[in-house]
């Protein structure tokens, strides 16, 4: 992205978000699988997650969506796209986007959905930038949503306990001033990683079938070591060279705001980018691994708890099934 050659800057002017009343404790998980509370606690950093009891990812999205539009005091009729990150949409089709357009009112927007699993946010977040810089949108919605538990073995102990549901929006306009809003960003897609972090069945290749149910194919597989391995160093390079194409030491970074799939794989990425924890933001106790919606989940929690101030450096990263992996520079905007 060059910042010299566009009229516009993409801007975060709002922040919106939707955690499901019900929490799933590691106590829980103890009661129905072979683990425990400290293992979970030491090798991943989740305490709790939450689950939408009924309804699909639309419902997650749309409370998402109200809040944003609420908090910014914005008129459905006037946001012109709504960008949904999932990998659990309500439905292969319609796309989820169409549900929460309906749903919100927005009758002059159109929308689409983005499968790219833990990036899913991040893409979401470059297509809508792209939307706005050519100066012919005013108003994007881009959220990242997930009812993890719609695809997850509650007899598998290896991905069940990772994951949770939840939701949060962000609101991209245009600026003038290109030196706040997104500024760079560097995204990537391996698929030759397809084999260690997927969902075998449901779509094309195996349509649903008595054998697949039967063959717990409709769930999440996870290669965890595997895919521990590349997204430790994944996230690090990325976030590395981001910093680096743009001439920021760690200590012009306000804050790093990673996908929360495993603290580990956060701390190793921090490290490596001399971040300390305290610029690190982190929420994975509370809600483990939402796949799309963990970004924006942090950007709304940190910036309503007036963590983020106008003009700062935030780094976000991310890291999943794929491969896919990105970060991104953004320069926060609300004062
Ligand atoms: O967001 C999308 C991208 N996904 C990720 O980034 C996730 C990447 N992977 C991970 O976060 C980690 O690999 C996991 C959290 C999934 C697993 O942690 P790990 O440190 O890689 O554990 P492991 O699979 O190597 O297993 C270590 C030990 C094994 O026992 P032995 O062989 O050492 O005796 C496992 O059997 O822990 C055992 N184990 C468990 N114990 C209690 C595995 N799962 C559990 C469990 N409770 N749930």
């Amino acid at each position: 992205m060059q910042k010299k050659n566009k009229l516009y800057s993409a801007v975060i002017t709002g922040v919106g978000m939707y955690v499901p009343e019900k929490v799933l404790d590691n106590k829980y998980f103890e009661s129905i699988l072979d683990t425990n509370d400290e293992w979970i606690r030491t090798r991943t950093g989740i305490s709790e997650r939450r689950v939408l009891e009924e309804g699909g990812t639309s419902v997650l999205a749309t409370k998402a969506v109200e809040d944003l539009l609420k908090s910014t005091n914005t008129d459905p009729l006037d946001v012109d796209v709504i960008i949904i990150a999932t990998i659990t949409p309500d439905m292969a089709f319609p796309a989820t986007a169409a549900l929460v357009q309906d749903n919100i009112g927005a009758k002059n927007a159109w929308g689409y959905d983005l499968s790219a699993a833990c990036s899913g946010f991040l893409f979401a977040m470059q297509s809508g930038t792209s939307l706005i810089e050519s100066g012919q949108y005013k108003k994007v919605v881009v959220v990242g949503a997930e009812k993890m538990s719609s695809i997850l073995d509650y007899t598998d102990r290896n991905t069940c306990l990772l994951f949770g549901d939840g939701a949060a929006a962000v609101l991209l306009e245009p600026s003038e001033d290109l030196n706040i809003g997104v500024q760079d960003s560097i995204l990537r897609t391996d698929g030759s990683g397809k084999d260690a972090l997927f969902m075998k069945a449901g779509g094309s290749l195996h349509p649903a079938s008595h054998e697949t149910v039967d063959n717990r194919e409709h769930f999440v597989y996870q290669d965890g070591k595997a895919v521990f391995k590349v997204a430790v160093k994944g996230m690090a390079d990325i976030s590395v060279e981001i910093m680096e194409k743009n001439g920021l030491k760690s200590e012009d970074i306000a804050y790093l705001v990673p996908h929360q799939a495993n603290l580990r794989i956060i701390d190793a990425t921090a490290k490596r980018m001399g971040i300390p924890p305290e610029k690190v933001t982190i929420n994975i106790a509370k809600y483990g691994n939402t796949t799309a919606a963990t970004i924006p989940l942090c950007l709304a929690e940190y910036y309503r708890d007036g963590k983020f101030k106008k003009g700062d450096n935030l780094i976000l990263a991310a890291f999943g099934a794929g491969y896919t992996w990105g970060s991104m520079h953004i320069v926060w905007g609300i004062d």
